[in-house]
């Protein structure tokens, strides 16, 4: 049984609740981050907590009043559920005016808080289990704000049982012809040693572990190129890999059907993996 996380209050996950007049329930009028945890503390912790700062400025969510302890309080929950490979999920909604009414609420109604972990042993494994991704391309239905990191994740919900049903792993979506993102992570190609993923904009979440693993490429001399590419060009790459919090770097092999390169992890994912966590570490908390 775990202890979670609810306004103020540690409590065992049975004893947790949230208002069914919550605008996180009502209106999916809510955001969230994932940090993973690797040895028992947390990766890119300040990347995230930025982001969320920034997811809800840009709702016009107030922040909560634990905004300032939230790294004391992933530790805690670190720390009372013995987590050693896994994730901390954070989520913040615009809270419980205490009825169902489109307008925001005033400044009266309290965000709701929410945070609770997930253990996952073998997380942070050199190289992930098995033997890459195999992916389906999808049209992007999603709204048009996916730099804000919000709960509304029915689409890409969708995208994955889409995967699930073609007996892939996971979808890319596709919008005017090129690849924007995963349904949970960035997506990249490499072709003749280049690094190719898309450039940021309001059409994809701006992925803390891509600006780390961006950072650590660069550092190591590699190219790298943000822009959009399409499916053609993906499966017609050396290599092909996502990333993010909770997969760092995981190496994809088929998009569409269609074996990339040889088939199996490529050595630029396989490297970039053992930086991102070799390095990730160095500055966990
Ligand atoms: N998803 N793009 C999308 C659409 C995502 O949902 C995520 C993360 C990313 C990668 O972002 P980051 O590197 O900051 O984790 C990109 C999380 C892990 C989730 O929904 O579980």
């Amino acid at each position: 049984m775990r202890t979670v996380y609810v306004n103020g209050q540690y409590l065992p996950e049975q004893e947790a609740t949230v208002s069914i007049f919550d605008r996180g329930f009502l209106f999916a009028d809510g955001v969230y981050e994932v940090t993973s945890v690797l040895g028992g503390k947390l990766i890119d912790f300040e990347g995230h907590l930025a982001r969320l700062k920034r997811s809800l400025g840009e709702l016009d969510i107030a922040e909560p009043a634990d905004i300032g302890n939230l790294l004391e309080i992933h530790r805690e929950l670190v720390r009372l559920n013995e987590i050693d490979e896994g994730l901390v999920y954070l989520q913040v909604t615009r809270g419980d005016p205490g009825d169902r009414d489109f307008i925001y609420p005033g400044a009266e109604t309290e965000p709701t808080v929410v945070l609770f972990t997930q253990s996952k042993p073998g997380l942070g494994s050199a190289q992930p289990a098995g033997a890459g991704l195999r992916v389906i391309t999808i049209p992007d239905e999603r709204w048009g704000r996916r730099d804000i990191k919000t709960v509304q994740l029915l689409y890409p919900s969708m995208g994955k049982m889409m995967a699930k049903a073609a007996g892939a792993d996971d979808a890319w979506m596709v919008e005017d012809g090129q690849v924007t993102e995963g349904t949970s992570n960035n997506a990249y190609i490499v072709k003749d040693g280049v690094i190719v993923t898309r450039h940021l904009s309001n059409d994809i979440l701006h992925g803390i572990t891509r600006a780390a693993v961006l950072r650590f490429a660069r550092e190591a001399q590699m190219v790298v190129e943000e822009r959009g590419f399409t499916p053609e060009e993906a499966r017609a790459a050396d290599e092909a890999f996502v990333t993010s919090a909770t997969t760092f770097v995981t190496p994809v092999v088929e998009i569409d059907g269609q074996a990339i390169g040889t088939g199996v992890p490529g050595p630029v994912a396989r490297r970039l993996r053992e930086i991102y966590l070799d390095e990730s570490l160095k500055t966990a908390i």
